[in-house]
């Protein structure tokens, strides 16, 4: 196996959404092609709204409104697929939901939750951003983008 390969980007605080959208805007520009971009971070941390700030980083304007997929755990984008496996509680789901064919595509992968993928493949540049809320403001978020190729 080759070594890990890893870098980090982004590790400051955003003091608000709009920062956030900025460093997800950020993210986008350095990606050329195919990238797996996976989101940790806690429940209500900001996951989907940096989804989002890539979305309107891809041009898509009309889409920005399509916000978590509450239900649903995959959501098509023109040059992005956005998962969210919270609510994906099994192997079978998993196999159900093809998530294999999903990061064998040639757009962005964007991914919350992604512990819950178990192991996987990819063959292209993995991010990895990291997003904590901070105690008493609000308005900030911890985030921390690191690139990583496996
Ligand atoms: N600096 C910030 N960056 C990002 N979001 C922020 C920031 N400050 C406040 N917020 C708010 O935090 C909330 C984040 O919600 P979001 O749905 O993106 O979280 P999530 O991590 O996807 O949650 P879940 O685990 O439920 O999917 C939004 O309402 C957003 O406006
Ligand atoms: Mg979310």
């Amino acid at each position: 196996m080759n070594p890990v390969i890893e870098s980090t980007l982004i590790n400051t605080i955003s003091h608000s959404p709009d920062e956030t959208d900025a460093f997800a805007a950020k993210l986008v520009s350095r990606i050329k092609g195919k990238a797996l971009v996976l989101l940790r971070g806690g429940l209500g941390s900001g996951k989907t709204s940096f989804v989002r700030g890539m979305c309107k980083a891809l041009g898509m304007r009309e889409l920005w409104e399509v916000d978590s997929p509450t239900f649903t755990i995959v959501n098509h984008y023109p040059g992005m697929t956005h998962l969210d496996l919270y609510r994906m509680h099994d192997d079978m789901e998993k196999e159900g939901l093809n998530v294999d064919e999903i990061l064998a595509s040639d757009d962005i992968v964007a991914v919350e939750w992604p512990e819950k993928m178990g192991s996987i493949y990819y063959d292209g540049p993995i991010y990895l951003v990291e997003i904590e809320a901070v105690a008493n403001h609000e308005n900030q978020r911890v985030i921390k983008i690191s690139e990583h190729w496996l």
